[in-house]
C-alpha cells in the first residue's frame, strides 16, 4: 500500500480540486491563495500528509494557489506527499477534449506541474484517464526519463481497470503505486461487481472484474475519489428515498460510534480489506476535521452490511 513506498502517508488524502477559485477564467486572486492556505493547514492539523492534484483542476489554478502557499511557507513541503495527474487535455484550438499519453505531453505536463506547485520533484505522477492511443514504450520511456531526471519519484494511474494496469505495468521497470477510482457508498460498482457475479444484476456493470484483486495483490494503493458522495449521506442534498434512509442510518451510526456522519461514510470505505484511501474534496475546514474522525472508526460487519443494503435500496442476493 502507499505506506509501503511512503511510510508517512496518511489514511486520508486531501483532494485539491476545490482550490483555485472554481472552474472559470477569472485570474487567481489573493482570496483564492488565502483559502488554499487555510485548507492546507486544516488538512495538516488533522493528520493528512497526502495531497492530490491534477494539472487541469480549476484550469490549473488549484496547483497555482497551492504553489503560492508553498512559496510562502517552503517548510510545509517537508512533510507532504504530493501527487498530481496529467494526460487529460481540455478542448483547445487544436481539438476536442482528449487524452494524451504521448511522451512529449507527459514530459511537458510534469515540467508545468513542478513549476506551478513550486517544487523540484513530484512524489507521484498519476496518468489521469486511460488513453486508447497509448503506446506502451513511449509511456515507459517518458516515465524512465522523468525518474532519472529526479522530476518524479513514482508513477500511479487513475480510472484504470486491472487489465489496463497490468498491461502498462508490463512495459515499466517501476511499480505502479496507486490507482484512483470513483468509490463511495453511493458509487458502488467496484463492490457490486463481486457481489452480483453470476446474476442478472451484473449485466450492466461497468466495472472490470478483478480490478480490486489486482490492486490488492500488486500493492497498488486504491484511492477513492468522490468518497464523500458530495455529502449525500452526511447532511448534503439527498434525492431519492433510499438515500434518505441511508442518510438516516449514517446519522444513527454516527451517534452509536460517537463520530461524525462523514466519518461513517468514509469509515465504510476504509473497513474494506483493500485498505482504500479516501480522497476528500471538501473545502470546509470543519468538515475536514469531521472526515479525519474516520481514522478512529472500525465498523462492525453487521453495520457495514446494513449501510450497503440501505444505500442499494435492496437486500443483497
Ligand atoms: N481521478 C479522478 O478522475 C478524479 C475525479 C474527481 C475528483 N478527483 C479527486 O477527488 C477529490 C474528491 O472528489 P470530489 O470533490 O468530487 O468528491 P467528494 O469529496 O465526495 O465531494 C466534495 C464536495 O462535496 C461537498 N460536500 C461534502 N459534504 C457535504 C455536505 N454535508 N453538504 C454539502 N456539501 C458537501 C463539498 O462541498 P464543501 O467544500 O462545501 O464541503 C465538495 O464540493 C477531488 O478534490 C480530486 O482531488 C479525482
Amino acid at each position: 500500500m502507499l505506506t509501503h513506498y511512503f511510510p508517512t502517508a496518511s489514511a486520508l488524502v486531501y483532494g485539491c480540486m476545490g482550490l483555485g477559485g472554481g472552474w472559470n477564467k477569472n485570474p487567481l486572486s489573493d482570496d483564492d491563495v488565502k483559502q488554499a492556505e487555510t485548507v492546507v493547514h486544516a488538512a495538516i492539523e488533522n493528520g493528512i500528509t497526502v495531497f492530490d492534484h491534477a494539472d487541469i483542476y480549476t484550469f490549473s489554478k488549484a496547483e497555482k494557489a497551492f504553489g503560492k502557499v508553498l512559496r510562502q511557507q517552503p517548510s510545509l513541503r517537508d512533510n507532504m506527499i504530493l501527487q498530481s495527474k496529467c494526460a487529460i487535455r481540455l478542448d483547445d484550438e487544436l481539438g476536442p477534449k482528449r487524452y494524451d499519453f504521448s511522451a512529449q505531453w507527459i514530459t511537458c505536463s510534469v515540467d508545468n506541474i513542478l513549476r506551478r506547485l513550486a517544487i523540484e520533484q513530484l512524489d507521484i505522477l498519476l496518468l489521469h484517464r486511460p488513453d486508447p492511443l497509448m503506446e506502451l514504450n513511449e509511456v515507459a520511456g517518458a516515465v524512465e526519463k522523468l525518474q532519472k531526471a529526479g522530476k518524479i519519484t513514482h508513477l500511479g494511474v487513475s480510472n484504470m481497470h486491472g487489465h489496463q494496469i497490468a498491461f502498462l505495468q508490463s512495459a515499466l521497470d517501476t511499480p505502479i503505486v496507486t490507482n484512483q477510482l470513483e468509490m463511495s457508498l453511493a458509487f458502488r460498482d467496484w463492490l457490486e461487481d463481486g457481489i452480483t457475479t453470476n446474476s442478472a444484476a451484473n449485466r450492466n456493470m461497468g466495472y472490470a472484474p478483478g480490478t480490486l484483486e489486482y490492486c490488492m495483490q500488486n500493492k497498488v494503493q486504491l484511492q477513492a475519489w468522490g468518497s464523500l458522495a458530495q455529502g449525500k449521506y452526511s447532511g448534503g442534498h439527498t434525492e431519492c428515498e433510499a438515500d434518505v434512509i441511508a442518510a438516516e442510518l449514517v446519522a444513527s451510526l454516527a451517534e452509536k460510534y460517537g463520530v461524525s456522519a462523514e466519518a461513517i461514510v468514509l469509515g465504510w470505505l476504509m473497513r474494506h480489506p483493500a485498505n482504500i484511501q479516501p480522497v476528500i474534496g471538501t473545502t470546509n475546514v470543519q468538515r475536514i476535521a469531521q472526515c479525519a474522525e474516520a481514522t478512529t472508526v472500525t465498523l462492525s460487519r453487521e453495520d457495514w452490511y446494513a449501510l450497503l443494503v440501505a444505500a442499494r435500496g435492496n437486500e443483497i442476493p
